[in-house]
C-alpha cells in the first residue's frame, strides 16, 4: 500500500477499507508516514467526509495504537462520560458521585484543560492534598471500594489521536465531523467503560455552532460506540451562555459541592439529572427514567450524593475539611462588580468571551506550562431571561490583579440585552 494512493482515493470521494485506515494510522504513529501526508489526507477527510464503518474504523485504529484500559476486575457496569467542552461546566464533579450514589460504578479519566478555565483535574486539585495520579491498581481499587475515581490519564492512550490532534490544531483540519467524532471515541473506548454518555454543546461558543452539526457529531459518536459494543447515549446542550454562575477553578468546586447539596443552579442540576438518569438506566440500577430522574434528585437533597463526593476526596487523598467548609478555599484578594450597560432583558451571555475573560485573570492556560490561579474567575448574578436595569449588577470578577481591566472589558462585551424576554432550553435533543 502507497500513502499517496490513499490519499488520492479520499480526495476524489471514495471511502478507505479497514486495511487502509489500519495502514495509515499505523504508518503515523511509527514514523513512516509523515506529517506532509497525513496533513493531506486530514485535509482530504475533511471536504469529502467519511462513513459510519470508516469512522468506526478510524477511531478504533487509533484506540489500538496504545493501551487499552481493561475495568473488567471492577465488579457491575461501569459509566463514564465526557462533555465536548463547556464555559463553567463542572458536571462531572456533580454527576459522577450523584450517580454513584446510586450504586453505579463510575471510572473516570479526565483532562487538564487548555484554554479558558482547567479541566476537571485542574478544579479538583484546587481541594488541598486531592491525588489525581493514581496507578492503574488504586484506581480500580477506589472505585470498587468507594463506587467512583476521577483521574489522569493512566498510561499510554491513544497517541495516534494525540499526534493526529496535534497536526490537526495547526492545518485547520479540526473541525471535521468525522475526526472529531473518531478522537473522541477513541480515546473514550479505550477508556473502557460500558455505558457512555457524550454532553454534545452547540452554540457560538462550541465546536458546532448549530445543531443540525451536532445532531451530525451526536449521531455519528453514538453509532461508533454502538458498533463497538458500548451503551451510547448523547444529550445535545445549549451554549449560549456559561452553565451554572462559577467560572474559574475553586469557584466551581464550591459551586458543585452546593450542587451536591441540592442548592446549586437550575441549569447545572437539570443536566446532571439528565444524563445521570440515562446512566442509571444503562447500568440497570433504575428500571425506568422517570424513577432514576427521581431518585437522584431525592440524593441531592438527602446528603446521599454530597457524602459520596467526601468519600471520593478521603479515598483519593484529599483534605475533607474544604468539602466540610468552603471557606477554606483560596479567596481573590479583590471582587469586582460587573454593571449592565442597557436596561431589558439578558438575551445571550457569550460563553467564549467569558471564558477568555476567565483565562486572561489566570483561571486557564495560554499554554501548556503556564499555572493556573484556583481562586480567581467570574461569578455571574444574573442569566438569560433576567431583568435589568442599566446599571444592575450582572456579575462579579474574582481577582489578583492580572489583567483585571481586559478581562472586564469583555466580559462587559458579552451580555446582549433585547427588550423582549427571550426563552432558553438548555437540553435541545437526546439521540440513543
Ligand atoms: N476533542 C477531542 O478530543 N478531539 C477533537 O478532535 C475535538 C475535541
Amino acid at each position: 500500500m502507497r500513502m499517496v494512493d490513499l490519499i488520492e482515493k479520499k480526495r476524489d470521494g471514495h471511502s478507505l477499507s479497514k486495511e487502509e485506515i489500519n495502514f495509515i494510522i499505523e504508518g503515523y504513529t511509527n514514523g513512516t508516514i509523515l506529517d506532509y501526508q497525513m496533513s493531506s489526507l486530514a485535509m482530504a477527510i475533511y471536504f469529502q467526509g467519511m462513513n459510519d464503518e470508516e469512522s468506526t474504523n478510524l477511531s478504533l485504529a487509533m484506540l489500538n495504537s496504545g493501551d487499552v484500559m481493561d475495568l473488567s476486575s471492577i465488579k457491575g457496569i461501569k459509566v463514564d462520560k465526557h462533555s465536548t467542552g463547556g464555559v463553567g461546566d463542572k458536571t462531572s464533579l456533580v454527576l459522577g458521585p450523584l450517580v454513584a450514589s446510586l450504586g453505579v460504578k463510575v471510572a473516570k479519566m479526565s483532562g487538564r484543560g487548555l484554554g479558558h478555565t482547567g479541566g476537571t483535574l485542574d478544579k479538583l486539585e484546587s481541594i488541598k492534598g486531592f491525588n489525581i495520579n493514581q496507578n492503574m491498581d488504586s484506581f480500580k481499587e477506589i472505585v470498587n471500594k468507594t463506587g467512583i475515581a476521577i483521574v489522569g490519564q493512566t498510561g499510554n492512550l491513544c497517541p495516534a489521536d494525540k499526534k493526529l490532534y496535534a497536526l490537526r490544531d495547526v492545518t485547520g483540519t479540526v473541525p471535521s465531523i468525522p475526526l472529531i467524532a473518531s478522537s473522541i471515541m477513541s480515546k473514550k473506548l479505550a477508556s473502557g467503560a460500558d455505558a457512555i454518555c457524550l454532553d454534545v454543546k452547540v452554540g457560538s461558543g462550541a465546536f458546532m455552532k448549530t445543531i443540525e452539526e451536532g445532531r451530525k457529531l451526536a449521531n455519528l459518536m453514538v453509532n461508533i460506540g454502538k458498533n463497538c459494543g458500548r451503551k451510547m447515549t448523547a444529550i445535545l446542550t445549549d451554549m449560549d451562555e456559561p452553565l451554572g454562575f462559577a467560572i474559574g477553578n475553586s469557584l466551581e468546586v464550591i459551586e458543585a459541592i452546593n450542587t451536591l447539596k441540592g442548592h446549586g443552579p437550575q441549569d447545572l442540576t437539570d443536566l446532571c439529572v439528565e444524563i445521570g438518569s440515562y446512566l442509571a438506566l444503562d447500568a440497570n440500577v433504575c428500571q425506568t427514567r422517570e424513577e432514576a430522574c427521581l431518585k437522584l434528585r431525592e440524593n441531592l437533597q438527602n446528603g446521599k450524593a454530597f457524602n459520596k463526593f467526601m468519600e471520593m476526596v478521603i479515598a483519593q487523598g484529599g483534605d475533607v475539611n474544604y468539602v466540610m467548609d468552603i471557606n477554606n478555599f483560596a479567596k481573590a484578594s479583590e471582587v469586582i462588580p460587573v454593571c449592565a450597560q442597557e436596561t431589558g432583558y439578558i438575551a445571550y451571555i457569550d460563553a467564549l468571551s467569558i471564558g477568555l475573560a476567565a483565562m486572561l485573570l489566570g483561571a486557564g492556560r495560554e499554554t501548556k506550562d503556564d499555572k493556573i490561579d484556583m481562586a480567581v474567575g467570574i461569578v455571574l448574578d444574573k442569566k438569560i431571561g433576567d431583568y435589568v436595569n442599566k446599571g444592575d449588577v450582572v456579575c462579579y470578577i474574582h481577582t489578583n490583579g492580572l489583567r483585571t481591566e481586559e478581562a472586564i472589558s469583555k466580559v462587559c462585551d458579552a451580555f446582549k440585552y433585547t427588550k423582549e424576554k427571550t426563552e432558553k432550553k438548555l437540553i435541545l435533543d437526546v439521540i440513543r
